[in-house]
Formats: structure tokens, C-alpha cells, sequence
């Protein structure tokens, strides 16, 4: 019975494992749990934190991701500042707490003083209201304090997997691809004062479930602020998903991230967890599934709507064809479906950062 294990306070690898296994009536026993600790812990109130995906030009390689700077097949785009900024109005307009800026890689100065030029104006145009969380992978150090001194309070920079030797299984293994530098990342993030995200995709190819009960003991360990996780799915035009004889079905896939998702909330019961677009790419209703076992965070796709179908990450990414207002009537509905409230206005931090905050001030 899992039940003795859910209700404890540590966990060991092997009861993580045991959850992440669950199946059944264990498996319900699981998600009651998560749900009910989130409910104490933060609430029934999710937030929003509107996306929107600017560019995706990339520098770098991942074996499986469909803009990978070899992907021949894909349009590149970049939005204009202005319409960037104008994203960033429609948040603050619409209520949303929070906006995120993501894009493909690139490290340049250029690209640096862009992003700070950015941050500075949205935080004016939107009077210091719109928490702003940016998601352009691994920079400097440098960087990431302008970017920080400039107005962004959040990052988000997914590891993957903990494991370095799946790492390089998923990427090319060069300079650019570096294992140990994005653990370095992560830490220089943490120490500027970020409240810091990471992530893994669930199911990859040659991944374990003592991978992934790793990676959650990772996340303890870091002490990470925020999660977003979400199912991995091939996308045909990857090195990757041209190799997928040993994948589990997708649904497993589904089911194991919300198990993923479940699980870490049990462990880390103070954190921001995001519900990923990628679980909507295999059940319509996948993010809020994801909010009755843990999540408390969505992204709802801000970008403009005739550049949404370029940032194609995975096969059969969600609301390719709609336009910002779709998504938000859509989702307001959606997550009163999910016994859940929208914390609209609010910009929805993690109570693990403050807490963490406090206890390192001591
Ligand atoms: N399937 C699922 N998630 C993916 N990502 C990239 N490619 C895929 C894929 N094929 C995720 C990575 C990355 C985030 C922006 O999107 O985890 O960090
Ligand atoms: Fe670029 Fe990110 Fe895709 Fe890797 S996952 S290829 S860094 S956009
Ligand atoms: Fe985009 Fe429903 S959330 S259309």
C-alpha cells in the first residue's frame, strides 16, 4: 500500500519511486494526496503567467527539439520589440500577475542589451505591476544580473535530467551542451536572487524511473523555487524522434507526468508548479488534469497569433490557431472545471522562495 508513504514528511529515492509507480487505487490515493497538500500549503489559486514565445532562432542543438539550429524545415521568426511590448500591455491589461519572455538561445551582446532594454520598458509601461519571469537559457553571469538588475525576478531554466550521462544522450555532447555549465547556470541564478524554475521531460528515450525520482531529489536538493515539467514528444524533424522504438505510448507518458507532477508536490510542498503546454499536446484537457494533482501554475500562449505555429517545439502543440483573447476565455473557463480559482492581479510567487528567503537571512 502506498499509504504509509504519502503521509510521511522525508522520502527516500525508493519511496519516490513507489509513488511514482503507483497504479490504480494507489495511483488515486497519490493525486488525493498531492491535491490536498496543495490546498493547504497555497490554495485552490492558480496563476497566470502570460507567454510569449519571441523567437525561435536558435544557437544550439538539442537532439529533440523541433527548432534546433539544424531543423532545416522551420521559418524563423523574431518579434519586433513593439510587439513584444505590446504582449506585455495585454497581460498587464488582461490581469494576469505575470508575464514570461522565452525564446530559442542566443548568447551576444546584442542580445543581452535587447533584453534589458525590454525589461526596463515593461516594467515602466506597466508601473512596476507585471512580474516578469524570462526563460532564455544559459548566459553569463554578467548577463543574468543585468537581466535581474533590469527588472526580471524570475528564471526558468529546465536541466532536463539530472542525470549527466542521460543529458547527453538527449544532446549533442559539445561546448555548447554542457552539462556541468548549466548546473552552473542554475547556481548563479540562485545566488543573483532569482526565484529559480527548472524542469526534465518525462518519458525520454533511455529514461528510468530512478532517473526521474532522481531528478525530484535534485529539485530538494537545489532547492529550487519553481517546476515546470511536462511529457517529452517526438517531433519528426529531430535526431531524436527518428529514433523511437524504445518510447512508452504517449498516454503512459501522460500518466507518469502526472504522477511526476503529484510526487513533487508531495516532496516539495511549497513551490510553484507549472502545468506544461506539452501535457495539452495529448489530452485536451491535460493541463487541467495537472492542476487537480499539484500544479498551480499555467501558461496561457500570449504570442501573436500568426507566428504561434512556428515555435513548434514538439508535434501537435495546442492553440496554434488562436488569437491571446481565444486562450483567456477558454481558460477561464477551463479552470473552474478544475476546482481551482485564477489569482488574477496577483503576481503568484513562490511561498517556498519567501520561506527559503527568511531561513537563509537567520
Ligand atoms: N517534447 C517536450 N518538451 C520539449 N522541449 C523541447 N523539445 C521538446 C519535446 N520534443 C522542452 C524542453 C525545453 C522547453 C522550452 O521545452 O524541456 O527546456
Ligand atoms: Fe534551442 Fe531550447 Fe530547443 Fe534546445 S530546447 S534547441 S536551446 S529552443
Ligand atoms: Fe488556447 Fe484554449 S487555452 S484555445
Amino acid at each position: 500500500m502506498l499509504e504509509s508513504i504519502i503521509n510521511k514528511t522525508s522520502f527516500i529515492k525508493e519511496d519516490i519511486v513507489a509513488m511514482l509507480s503507483a497504479q490504480g487505487d494507489d495511483q488515486k490515493a497519490l493525486f488525493a494526496k498531492a491535491k490536498e497538500i496543495k490546498e493547504q500549503e497555497i490554495g485552490k489559486k492558480v496563476y497566470y503567467r502570460g507567454l510569449v514565445e519571441f523567437s525561435n532562432i536558435c544557437e544550439k542543438n538539442c537532439l529533440y527539439c523541433g527548432i534546433r539550429k539544424d531543423n532545416e524545415n522551420v521559418e524563423r521568426f523574431n518579434l519586433s520589440d513593439d510587439a513584444i511590448i505590446e504582449a506585455a500591455k495585454f497581460a498587464h491589461k488582461s490581469n494576469y500577475g505575470s508575464f514570461v519572455m522565452q525564446s530559442g538561445e542566443i548568447m551576444s551582446p546584442a542580445f543581452t542589451n535587447r533584453i534589458e532594454n525590454l525589461l526596463l520598458t515593461i516594467k515602466k509601461e506597466t508601473n512596476d505591476e507585471l512580474g516578469i519571469t524570462i526563460s532564455l537559457g544559459e548566459q553569463t553571469e554578467e548577463t543574468y544580473q543585468r537581466w535581474f538588475n533590469a527588472g526580471a525576478h524570475r528564471y526558468l531554466l529546465r536541466i532536463e535530467s539530472s542525470s549527466s550521462d542521460l543529458y547527453y544522450k538527449i544532446h549533442p555532447e559539445d561546448k555548447k551542451h554542457d552539462f556541468e555549465s548549466r548546473l552552473a547556470c542554475l547556481k548563479s541564478l540562485q545566488k543573483i536572487g532569482y526565484q529559480t524554475g527548472t524542469g526534465v521531460m518525462i518519458g525520454l528515450p533511455y529514461q528510468t524511473l530512478d532517473d526521474l525520482a532522481n531528478d525530484i531529489l535534485f529539485m530538494r536538493n537545489f532547492d529550487i523555487d519553481m517546476v515546470g515539467m511536462g511529457p517529452y514528444i517526438e517531433h519528426p524533424d529531430t535526431p531524436l524522434g527518428k529514433h523511437n522504438e524504445e518510447l512508452m505510448p504517449l498516454i503512459e507518458r501522460f500518466n507518469l507526468a502526472l504522477r511526476m507532477i503529484a510526487t513533487l508536490r508531495i516532496v516539495m510542498r511549497d513551490i510553484n508548479i507549472a502545468a506544461a503546454t506539452a501535457l495539452q499536446a495529448i489530452d485536451p484537457i491535460g493541463r487541467e488534469k495537472a492542476v487537480k494533482v499539484g500544479a498551480n501554475i499555467i501558461m496561457p500562449n500570449i504570442t501573436p497569433g500568426m507566428y504561434r505555429n512556428n515555435y513548434k517545439l514538439y508535434n501537435n502543440k495546442p492553440c496554434v490557431d488562436e488569437e491571446p483573447q481565444d486562450c483567456i476565455t477558454c481558460l477561464d473557463i477551463r479552470i473552474k472545471l478544475a476546482d481551482a480559482s485564477i489569482g488574477y492581479g496577483e503576481w503568484g510567487d513562490s511561498k517556498h522562495f519567501a520561506r527559503r528567503r527568511v531561513t537563509s537571512i537567520k
